[in-house]
């Protein structure tokens, strides 16, 4: 499907993505260690009762100029098994409050790079986990890879700690694009790499990509896709590049080296969306791509999908989310919580206090319907006020109040066939897939996107 340009530059508009609601940027420092220990508890009595476990890894050997995560670059091994320690009294604080019989469901490894440490530490975290939780049969342990570290025989350690669950960041195929970002090139052959992990097992093999970076033409990246797409991956995410200076300063280098304009970026996302789907891959949502047979494709047909601060995954292994580690999130009923992103102060309050919680986020009744309305719209591509309501114990009405539904904020969706308003729900187009963020921000009427806070939708 061929996307007018003119139908992106109309919704290219910042705000948030709805990883969680309410967004991050709200998280407060109000919220304590001893909030978060009452939070777990309560977890406990809680639906789902499955756990996912997030552990981040912050360590990097070469800072990328473009990247947005929370990241620290050159650290030595003995200062990386300092932290080590302090992630695992982290791990031992809260399992000690965690019910005995809920079930890991899912494990994810990001970071940072997590794949450039000693994969000593891999094996112990995940032998860690193994003797302190109980693990659900076939539960998914994901972890975020940098091809330029990853060698076979990292592959074949991977697979004896469990992994069965990846994501390579590729971001461009070619050198000069790699080099002017300062990105080390991969180690080895790209679509070996991939094959080898299905030889290991591994399912839902995911790609990453990023454009809008500089030397990146609306040409060149055409074939980045194509080359991608011939990786054979089971999925595949087409960021665009949040440029974010005012946060992320070492960004500004990008600017020197000439980032492609605004029109240019636009063209990249239409041809990647018009090659994705031509060559069999599903919209899943946003910049997100899979094949039809994928877990999270079956998903989204079933109703299924979900989305986390990991990205889209399904409500079969999603469970709530425990993150250890500086600046990880965790995701539990009522709350999110999140730890200090400044690694010294985490090893030292996780080591000594086995918490080391600096922000998060209380949610009331009401942000809780909106978070589950937003979420249908993100994930399932559709609302319907009396599936909520059910789930809240109260009227369709009372759901459209709290999000401050109007037919007529959604006049130019319906026009645009962004959407399908019928009595009682809302369907979301393919094409309306793509801008699914503007969507949901038409539900959620405390939204104050003045100021730089967010990156732009496209
Ligand atoms: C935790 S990061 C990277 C994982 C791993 N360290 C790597 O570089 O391959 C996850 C993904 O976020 C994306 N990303 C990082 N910075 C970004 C930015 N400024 N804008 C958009 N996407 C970004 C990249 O595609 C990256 O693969
Ligand atoms: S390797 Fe990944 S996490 Fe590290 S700086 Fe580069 S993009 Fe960021």
């Amino acid at each position: 499907m061929q996307i007018p340009i003119d139908f992106i530059k109309k919704y290219d508009k910042p705000g948030p993505r709805y990883t969680s609601y309410p967004p991050a940027t709200d998280f407060h420092t109000g919220f304590t260690n001893d909030d978060y220990r009452k939070s777990i508890i309560e977890s406990n009595k809680k639906k789902p009762e499955s756990i996912s476990i997030y552990i981040h890894i912050p360590f990097c050997p070469q800072q990328c100029h473009f990247c947005g995560c929370n990241t620290i670059i050159g650290k030595g091994n003995s200062f990386i098994h300092t932290y080590i320690n302090a992630l695992i009294n982290e791990i031992d604080t809260v399992a000690q409050l965690i019910d005995k019989n809920r079930l890991v469901t899912q494990v994810h490894w990001g970071g940072g790079t997590p794949n450039s440490i000693d994969y000593k530490h891999i094996e112990r975290i995940m032998k860690h986990l193994r003797t302190t939780f109980k693990f659900a049969e076939n539960s998914e342990i994901a972890i975020e890879c940098s091809p330029a570290y990853l060698s076979f025989d990292d592959i074949d350690k991977l697979t004896e700690y469990g992994f069965n669950r990846v994501s390579l960041g590729v971001q461009d195929t070619r050198e000069d694009v790699l080099n002017i970002v300062n990105r080390r090139i991969p180690k080895n052959d790209l679509k070996k790499t991939v094959d080898y992990f299905r030889i290991n097992g591994f399912k839902g093999i995911n790609i990453d990509l990023i454009y809008g970076l500089p030397l990146q033409t609306e040409e060149s990246f055409k074939s980045t896709v194509k080359q991608a797409i011939e990786m054979n991956p089971d999925r595949l995410v087409t960021f665009s590049y949040a440029h974010v200076p005012w946060v992320k300063g070492y960004q500004k280098l990008l600017e020197t080296a000439g980032l492609p304009e605004p029109e240019e970026k636009m063209k990249m996302l239409v041809n990647s969306y018009d090659i994705l789907t031509s060559n069999g891959y599903v919209s899943i949502g946003m910049d997100h791509f899979a094949k039809p047979e994928d877990d999270i494709a079956i998903a989204l047909k079933t109703n299924k999908l979900h989305r986390n601060f990991q990205g889209y995954c399904t409500t079969e292994t999603t469970g709530q989310v425990y993150g250890f580690g500086a600046s990880s999130i965790s995701q539990v009923w009522g709350a999110y919580i999140q730890n200090t992103k400044d690694i010294y102060k985490y090893v030292k309050q996780a080591s000594n206090e086995g918490f080391a919680v600096e922000r998060g986020y209380s949610l009331s009744q009401d942000e809780q319907i909106r978070r589950a309305v937003i979420n249908e719209i993100m994930c399932n591509n559709k609302l319907n006020f009396n599936e909520i309501a059910l789930n809240f114990d109260i009227s369709p009405l009372d759901v459209q109040k709290t999000v401050d539904y109007k037919v007529e904020k959604l006049s130019e969706f319906e026009a645009d066939e962004l959407i399908q308003i019928s009595e009682n729900e809302i369907q979301v187009s393919d094409r309306g897939r793509l801008v699914v963020r503007n969507i949901a921000m038409a539900f959620d009427p405390t939204l104050d996107t003045s100021g730089q806070k967010f990156s732009k939708t496209v």
